[in-house]
């Protein structure tokens, strides 16, 4: 395997997002400085050297993982999937013990048996790794280098997964509610919501807390991946001091005398207690207050982003008691000075029992539940 060079290797990237997210990411991404900025649907191609797949990889907020796109090409039988990947100068990436599992989807695509794309795209690559090292037998007992595929209308996508876990594992959040939602969609809203270092930010549904968390991490220019560890860590590919300079980096950045404060409530003392766990974790617990609250006993206050998460019913029963909080919501959320209120919910009737049109509407998934989010700013 060759040593790519830290900054000289100019690669492409693509970084999935919530669908709904691809501007918010692609945003991320022009500040940190990443070039070719491409957003497409539930993702975000970019290019910049290994410096920027580690800075990626630290301070992106709302990406799912960043990926190396290896090739892209039609393939519209096994025999085209098979001859693209063996065209894939894989050794450059993957030494002779390195792992190189297989993962991957299609969507609109004539090759959509997952295992036999999966089997194609394996075998293609244990050629082309055969002829290049001489050896017939991949013990893959070194670091993981987890290949990916995508099919899409027939064109297949080979990537390598820099990242390892999701990046939505900060490393805050061990324990959670039941129903929490996912830090890079709740990232991805607080950044829709503009919280700034002088915000105020409060959330009634507090849960796990990942709502304060993230914004307290946003207002603070914390870099929500800074004390994780990556894939590509392990992989000998760019020099250890890249990732030790992006974390400076990252440091550097950091805000630590700021106006922010968040505060939040919860019906469910065990959740008050878990955010507060979390957030003494994430290490923004000095920026937070957090009570038990009944959300009917919410007071709206000026100059505050209040975002919530409401419970949502899968039962008849839920449902009613949920259509039940969306009205105290839409009598408690009180227009005020300053004020703006970021509301999740996967019902399509939320604004008949809140009880006003939103301001804005837009589209998010939450894994795969479509969901709106109701914005409140006028
Ligand atoms: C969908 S969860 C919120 C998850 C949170 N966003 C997170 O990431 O962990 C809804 C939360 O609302 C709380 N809750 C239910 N009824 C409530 C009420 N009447 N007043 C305040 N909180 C309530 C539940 O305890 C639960 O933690």
């Amino acid at each position: 395997m060759q040593k790519l060079g830290m900054k000289m290797t100019e690669l492409t990237y693509i970084a999935p997002c919530h669908f709904g997210l691809e501007s918010v990411l692609a945003g991320e991404l022009k500040r940190m400085g990443a070039q070719a900025v491409t957003p497409d649907n539930g993702k975000v191609e970019f290019s910049g050297g290994m410096d920027m797949m580690a800075r990626a990889n630290i301070n992106l907020r709302t990406a799912e993982r960043v990926l190396i796109k290896l090739a892209s090409f039609p393939a519209k039988s096994f025999e085209e999937l098979f001859q693209g990947v063996k065209t894939i100068p894989l050794e450059d990436f993957i030494g002779k013990k390195d792992a190189f599992p297989v993962k991957g989807w299609s969507l609109n695509s004539q090759l959509h048996s997952i295992p036999d794309c999966q089997a194609i795209v394996k075998k293609a690559a244990v050629e082309r790794l055969k002829a290049h090292y001489h050896q017939d037998w991949f013990s893959e007992t070194g670091p993981m280098h987890q290949i990916r595929f995508s099919i899409m209308k027939d064109t297949a996508t080979i990537m390598l997964d820099t990242s390892g876990a999701g990046l939505h594992k900060r490393g805050y959040r061990a324990k959670s509610n039941e129903a929490p939602i996912k830090e890079t969609l709740a990232a991805g809203i607080i950044d829709l919501a503009r919280v700034k270092d002088f915000s105020q930010v409060y959330d009634p549904f507090c849960g796990s807390g990942t709502f304060l968390i993230e914004a307290a991490l946003k207002a603070l220019n914390i870099p929500p991946c800074l004390r994780r560890k990556f894939a590509a860590q392990d992989w000998g590919l760019c020099d250890p001091i890249v990732w030790q300079q992006e974390r400076s980096r990252g440091l550097d950045l950091m805000k630590r005398d700021t106006e922010f404060f968040a505060r939040g409530s919860d019906l469910d003392p065990e959740c008050v207690a878990l955010t507060k766990e979390n957030a003494k974790k994430a290490g923004v617990l000095k920026k937070m207050s957090v009570i038990t609250a009944d959300i009917r006993d919410f007071t709206a206050k000026e100059n505050t982003i209040t975002f919530a998460n409401p419970p949502y019913g899968e039962r008849l029963l839920d449902r009613r008691e949920s259509e039940q909080i969306y009205r105290t919501m839409g009598k408690v959320f009180r227009r005020m000075e300053r004020a703006g209120y970021y509301i999740i919910s996967p019902h399509d009737s939320f604004e008949t029992f809140y009880g006003r049109k939103a301001d804005k509407r837009r589209k998010l998934y939450n894994g795969m539940m479509k969901c709106q989010l109701f914005q409140y700013f006028k």
